[in-house]
């Protein structure tokens, strides 16, 4: 009853020529899966996200930003808002990537007032939680994917929290070739989905889709997706190259 739902985060990579080449392909090759079958959105940089939005007109590919401001207009200098994304025809934004937590050093509250905004205007919501490798090893990842996900949606009604998608990454799996094990991710997204039953209600609960990230490939998509709480991917690097996220997106079907 949850579609299954494959995003591709492509981060900092691609030039204006290989977007277009991408999506374009990612369109033609998806007819009858995408939207049919399994919810597909790609996650340019800004930059590109007009091209891309272009490039998949017709298609039933969504595109999202990777980011967003909460703030609708105003002297913010670099930022863009989600009226911008949602002018140019985005559905999706990420909210709260492990890079720009760790990296760039977003708080929850930072990444609160953009989930928010994101709703408010229209956006549909990935909200990324997860913990990181001494965080796991000190037993931590239960309390640091509650202190993500409470605060993440803090001061939203379950209405409000039907428009989002969580995934689930765990911060050492990103980009290191290091995926949890399917039987990892399930007890963590069964994890989420008490926590949110514990928040919101049971049917809520049962109606987010929870998408596993980390170091997903065409070759362990089949089998995380076998998992009764994974209903989704969120791709990387794999994402990156149209045979593999094309691969990827039918192993979710
Ligand atoms: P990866 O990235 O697939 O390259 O590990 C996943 C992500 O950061 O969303």
């Amino acid at each position: 009853m949850r579609k299954p739902f494959v995003a591709g985060n492509w981060k900092m990579n691609m030039d204006g020529r290989s977007s277009v080449d991408l999506a374009k392909r990612l369109a033609s090759e998806s007819v009858g899966i995408a939207d049919q079958k399994v919810t597909v959105a790609i996650c340019p940089p800004f930059v590109y996200l007009q091209a891309v939005v272009k490039a998949l007109d017709g298609s039933s590919i969504a595109v999202g930003a990777q980011d967003s401001y909460f703030e609708p207009n105003g002297a913010f200098t670099g930022e863009i808002s989600i009226p911008m994304l949602k002018d140019i025809g985005c559905t999706y934004c990420l909210c709260g990537h492990s890079e720009r937590r760790h990296v760039i050093g977003e708080t929850d509250e930072l990444i609160n007032q953009k989930v928010t905004s994101a709703i408010n205007g229209g956006l549909l919501p990935i909200l990324c939680v997860g913990e990181l490798l001494n965080e796991r090893e000190a037993s931590k990842t239960e309390e640091v994917v509650t202190r993500h996900v409470k605060e993440g949606l803090a001061g939203l009604s379950a209405e409000k929290v039907s428009a989002v998608t969580i995934a689930y990454e765990p911060v050492w799996a990103i980009g290191t070739g290091l995926t949890a094990t399917p039987q990892q991710a399930q007890e963590v997204h069964d994890f989420i989905r008490k926590l949110l039953a514990q928040m919101y209600d049971e049917q809520l609960a049962q109606e987010i889709r929870i998408q596993y990230g980390g170091s997903v490939k065409p070759g362990n998509a089949a089998e995380l997706m076998s998992q009764k709480d994974v209903d989704g991917l969120l791709v990387g690097g794999a994402s990156l190259k149209a045979d593999d996220f094309l691969a990827i997106i039918k192993a979710a079907v």
